[in-house]
């Protein structure tokens, strides 16, 4: 769980959507699908947001139900080591309110949850449930929540516009990370540089720095042309824009620093990979709303829409019995 680890803990944001173009994933649309949820929800409720990275959506529930006087009582979990409550001052007093408020459950899997059965009013997920072993996890949500309880979910969906963005990111990392592709050619190139400078040498009358300078531009020429789709070009820049301070300006730190960044490009692949992998489609949604019903719940699923884009499938669930 390293790659979502390092993310929530060097991240101020709560959702995980914060460095994108859906950083306001809990506004609109989806702001108004949660708040119907949680206007329908008794007071002094209990309520687990599953799988909540920062608990951007635990934080929603909390000051909803601080607004609106109904004292709910909230709990987080995710799989993660996702370490909110010992950097409460990093957020802004509004949010670290929230958050001291809430009982985050780090290393928690929605498989395995530590409460009581029949414990839960309302379970909540955004963009988390189907990350899970959903066969597992739905047995032991129908076990905690009470009957009448509700499981909601806003699901990543093959058709929706973020996993459709995210599926060009993975090629375009991909590609990066391809055999003697971009990355190993960057890092051979600061190799170099670090060893020579250590040892008091000249980048700019070095042959070898020269051919390695050579061939990576050649390689970046040959990238750029590789990446004729918009989106794919928007995440080339990106990431390309990180790393040339440290070809223009190349010191012994470079390759320290470069090291740092495709480390940390990687676990952002694994990210990637993961919620490719996580997201809905027709006959995933099937056999979610079989199994559903074999645990006891009666469902809906509707599909979610932001300025017109699918941005995912909202699902409610109800535990008749
Ligand atoms: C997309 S992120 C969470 C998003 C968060 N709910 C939000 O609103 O931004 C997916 C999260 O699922 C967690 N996760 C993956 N598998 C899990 C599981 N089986 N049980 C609990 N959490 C899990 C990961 O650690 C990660 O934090």
């Amino acid at each position: 769980m390293e790659h979502w680890t390092r993310y929530w803990n060097t991240t101020n944001a709560l959702n995980s959507f914060a460095e994108g173009e859906y950083s306001t994933n809990y506004q609109g649309d989806i702001l108004h699908f949660w708040e119907r949820i949680l206007k329908d929800t008794p007071q002094h409720s209990t309520i687990i947001d599953l799988a909540s990275g920062n608990g951007a959506l635990a934080v929603l529930a909390y000051q909803y139900g601080v607004s609106h006087r109904y004292n709910f009582n909230i709990h987080a979990v995710d799989a993660s080591d996702v370490g909110v409550a010992g950097r409460l001052t990093s957020f802004p007093s509004s949010v670290a309110d929230a958050l001291a408020n809430i009982a985050f459950h780090s290393n928690t899997f929605i498989e395995n949850m530590p409460f009581d059965d029949a414990s839960a009013d309302l379970l909540i997920s955004q963009y988390g449930l189907e990350y899970s072993e959903l066969n597992r996890s739905l047995i032991e949500c129908a076990r905690v929540l009470k009957a009448g309880g509700r499981l909601c979910a806003l699901m990543h969906h093959t058709d929706s516009v973020i996993v459709k963005d995210s599926k060009a990111g993975l090629r375009v990392l991909e590609h990066l990370f391809a055999k003697n592709g971009f990355h190993t050619q960057c890092m051979a190139l600061l190799a170099h540089a670090r060893d020579l400078l250590g040892k008091g040498g000249s980048i700019h009358d070095d042959a070898l720095f020269q051919t390695l300078n050579k061939q990576l531009l050649d390689t970046a020429k040959h990238d750029i042309d590789h990446f004729s789709d918009s989106n794919e070009r928007l995440w080339f820049d990106s990431f390309l824009s990180k790393i040339t301070p440290f070809l223009y300006r190349v010191s012994q730190d470079s390759h320290r620093c470069c090291a740092q960044y495709f480390h940390d490009l990687t676990l952002y692949r694994h990210r990637l990979k993961d919620q490719i992998h996580a997201s809905m489609d027709h006959r995933k949604v099937t056999a979610l709303r079989v199994a559903l019903m074999a645990n006891g719940f009666e469902v809906s699923f509707t599909p979610m829409y932001m300025d017109g884009n699918q941005v995912g499938i909202a699902m409610i669930a109800i535990k008749l019995s």
